[in-house]
């Protein structure tokens, strides 16, 4: 599998190699350890957003070229689609999508929610495409990628693809019947994991803690909890019994969270998360 590195210096000299449609919150997560670490100079980025503010901010931000025409963004070998769902109708009725492509079979790379293969694929006729899913703990290189290639996609470009996404965190290559609920748990899940930690952290003030020390507590113990689970193999039934001896403190805690459904709260989100997301889609 190439480097990062390599898969963007093997592509030809200073012309674009990656176009950006959508440079928000997620496109940015993406881009920014991707320059940061030098695994790609700024002149092989170009974008494109929807408006004129933003478009100057993001240039500014990061000496990348960033417009509102899409057309030298579609004309790159790698084409990340980061815009809203409900915003890729729009989208595809700007002129620019009737452009002869110079770039042979380019890979259009969509992280569009719930956005199904065979869509992303009648939409770019012309493009390889994948579908990928990337979670915010990309911002620190924690994150979780799921991606799920189209049929055109050859084994070089799936290893560029895997090689794209691998400063980023951990890639894992699923089926699109998979994705929905790869979605719902890595990539909506840490906004699961924020009201956990944001639960506890109040615990911890109600039982007399400083505010900030109770929100670092909650987030270290969550932390150092889940590599506990990780490094050691463990069932999270293991850990749980580890910690509860008879008639103690936390025995008294986890009968409270059994009472109030704990459990079933965590699965009942992450089913209606995977489910929006196949209505989003
Ligand atoms: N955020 C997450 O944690 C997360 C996780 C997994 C997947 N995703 C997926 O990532 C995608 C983007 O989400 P986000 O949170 O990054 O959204 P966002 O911050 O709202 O960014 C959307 C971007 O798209 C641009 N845009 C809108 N319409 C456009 C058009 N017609 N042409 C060109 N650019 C256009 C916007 O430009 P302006 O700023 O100029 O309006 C903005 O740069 C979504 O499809 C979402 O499903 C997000």
């Amino acid at each position: 599998m190439p480097s990062t590195a390599e898969l963007f210096t093997h592509l030809s000299g200073s012309s674009p190699q990656l176009g950006i449609i959508g440079l928000g919150q997620m496109a940015q997560a993406l881009l920014r350890p991707l320059l940061e670490q030098d695994l790609l100079k700024r002149e092989q980025v170009v974008a494109c957003v929807a408006n004129h503010a933003s478009a100057q901010n993001l240039q500014q931000k990061y000496q990348i070229e960033v417009g509102l025409d899409p057309a030298p963004c579609l004309n790159t070998p790698f084409l990340l689609l980061a815009i809203k769902p409900q915003q890729l109708e729009l989208f595809l009725q700007h002129p620019a999508h009737s452009i002869e492509l110079s770039t042979p079979q380019p890979l259009l790379i969509s992280v569009l929610a719930g956005v199904k293969l065979e869509r992303l694929q009648r939409a770019f006729p012309n493009h390889s495409v994948v579908r990928a899913v990337p979670n915010t703990p990309a911002l620190v290189q924690e994150g979780l990628i799921g991606l799920s290639y189209g049929a055109e996609v050859s084994d070089i470009q799936r290893s560029q693809v895997s090689a794209l996404f691998k400063p980023l965190g951990q890639v894992f290559e699923l089926p699109e019947s998979q994705l929905d609920a790869f979605l719902a748990l890595a990539a909506s899940g840490p906004a699961f994991a924020a009201l956990v930690v944001e639960g506890l952290a109040d615990g911890g003030v109600a039982a007399g803690l400083p505010r900030q020390l109770a929100l670092d507590l909650a987030a270290k113990m969550l932390k150092g909890s889940a590599v506990l689970i990780e490094k050691q193999g463990l069932h999270p039934a293991q850990l749980k019994d580890m910690v509860s001896s008879p008639g103690g403190t936390t025995i008294a805690g986890l009968r409270e969270l059994e009472r109030c459904g704990l459990r079933s709260a965590l699965m009942e989100a992450v089913v209606k998360a995977a489910e929006r997301s196949r209505q989003l889609g």
